[in-house]
């Protein structure tokens, strides 16, 4: 199967395009709802901006904005979090300012843990409802290169960070975000900034001010969206699936070190070099016997957003298995955790919501509903939760419906006709 463009690399060459001293370019580009909302942000903001199929280019203003300006940024806590890093420094101070809204998903989720750092920058921002959700308006000011020790390793929030620290006067220092994806510091050094890793510390630094150069790369698969079609393969006897030209980042490929821990059979066919600095290949799972396994807290960074699909993968596992140290998972696009819970126990799954995670004791023969009455999965418009119980609904004997299709097109516009196209025909 082709694997859509990573969402993440995808949201960085956007928003990255609005700073840099020329055109960001990227073939392989993802288009889904999310990455249009740094798109569209970056467009409002100045950036001319060609899209044409996969292939995008986004040329900076010749000046940021000094009128008011508000931006939705949907359902997209990477546009919000990574847009607030940028414009804290990126705008002139005295200019009126950008006010940033999401839907109701994104506005209900923790803004403070970005906030709080950037304002000990210096920064300027202002919550225009409840404190530490959106929405807020974001002026210019001059901010000061900071050390930072991150109590969540998110790698939107060391994103924000570094990105103000362009910014900044001086040297802006993070740590505690070890083992989170490391797209922003690859790209930014592809643009020529020096993100120094201080040899194994953990510590990752960028001293300011300092413009980043013009960027051109491609875009490899997107390893959180494959994760459902390998789940997939793993838990339907007799199927295998590869996934062409997926990013083999090491902080992406947590899911694939936990398959092959529960058994299945995980063989990368062709590994390359996408242009761009990320490793990638084609990535071939085959179905077998799974086996319990185990995801504690330092393993949640390189699978974050796979949880949900290992948790359905979990259910047909011989024994007990374990996620803990997944509390930040309770603050995604839906509380991810309770989501999974009692959506997989409609199918008959035996899951215990834990206050960090799930323990899920299988395997179980999954059941839906008889065709008049089938069993509906709530998505609460999540979309990696409509995903997974769409895998789910793979095993299960029986009917089920999703409360919400139409989630999906946030990161994976194809996902159903993916999955089609590889189900064996009738
Ligand atoms: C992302 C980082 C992760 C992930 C999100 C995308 C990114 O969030 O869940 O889907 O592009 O940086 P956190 O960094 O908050 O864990």
């Amino acid at each position: 199967m082709a694997v859509p463009g990573d969402k993440s690399i995808s949201h960085r060459v956007a928003l990255f395009g609005l700073i840099a001293d020329g055109p960001c370019r990227s073939t392989g580009w993802l288009d889904s709802e999310d990455t249009r909302s740094s798109l569209e942000a970056v467009r409002r903001l100045g950036a001319s901006v060609t899209l044409d199929g996969d292939a995008l280019t986004v040329a900076p203003p010749a000046s940021p904005p000094r009128a008011a300006v508000t931006i939705d940024c949907g359902n997209s806590g990477t546009t919000a979090r990574l847009l607030m890093g940028i414009l804290a420094g990126w705008l002139p101070a005295g200019a009126a300012g950008v006010t940033l809204t999401g839907d109701a998903s994104l506005s209900g989720r923790p803004m403070n843990r970005v906030v709080d750092p950037l304002r000990r920058m210096g920064a300027d921002i202002t919550w225009l409802g409840e404190p530490g959700r959106l929405p807020l308006l974001v002026r210019g000011a001059s901010l000061r290169g900071t050390d930072h020790v991150l109590p969540v390793p998110s790698a939107q929030v060391k994103s924000a960070l570094l990105l103000a620290g362009l910014f900044a006067t001086g040297r802006t220092a993070i740590t505690g975000a070890g083992g989170s994806r490391d797209h922003t510091e690859l790209l930014l050094q592809g643009m020529g900034v020096d993100c120094d890793a201080a040899g194994g510390t953990g510590e990752l630094a960028v001293t300011g001010p300092v413009r980043p150069g013009p960027l051109d790369i491609r875009v490899p698969g997107d390893p959180s969206a494959a994760a459902f079609f390998q789940v997939a393969a793993a838990i339907v006897p007799g199927s295998t699936v590869t996934s062409l030209g997926q990013s083999l980042n090491y902080t992406r490929t947590g899911a694939l070190r936990v398959l092959k821990s529960a058994g299945v059979k995980v063989a990368v066919t062709r590994p390359f070099g996408a242009p761009g600095g990320e490793p990638a290949g084609d990535v071939e799972v085959t179905a077998a016997e799974i086996v319990p396994f185990k995801i504690t807290a330092p393993d949640v960074p390189a699978l974050v957003d796979e949880i949900p699909v290992l948790a359905v993968l979990a259910t047909q596992a011989r024994g007990v298995t374990v996620i803990s140290g997944a509390e930040d998972l309770r603050v995604k696009e839906s509380d991810r955790l309770a989501m999974m819970a009692s959506n997989l126990k409609r199918l008959g799954a035996h899951v215990t919501e834990l206050p960090d995670g799930l323990r899920i004791e299988g395997p179980t023969a999954l059941r839906g509903g008889p065709v008049d009455r089938p069993v509906v999965f709530e998505t609460a418009g999540d979309h990696r939760i409509a995903m997974a119980m769409a895998v789910a609904a793979l095993v299960a004997r029986g009917d089920s419906v999703l409360d919400d299709e139409a989630c999906v097109a946030v990161s994976f516009p194809q996902f159903f006709m993916t999955l089609e196209k590889l189900l064996p025909p009738g």
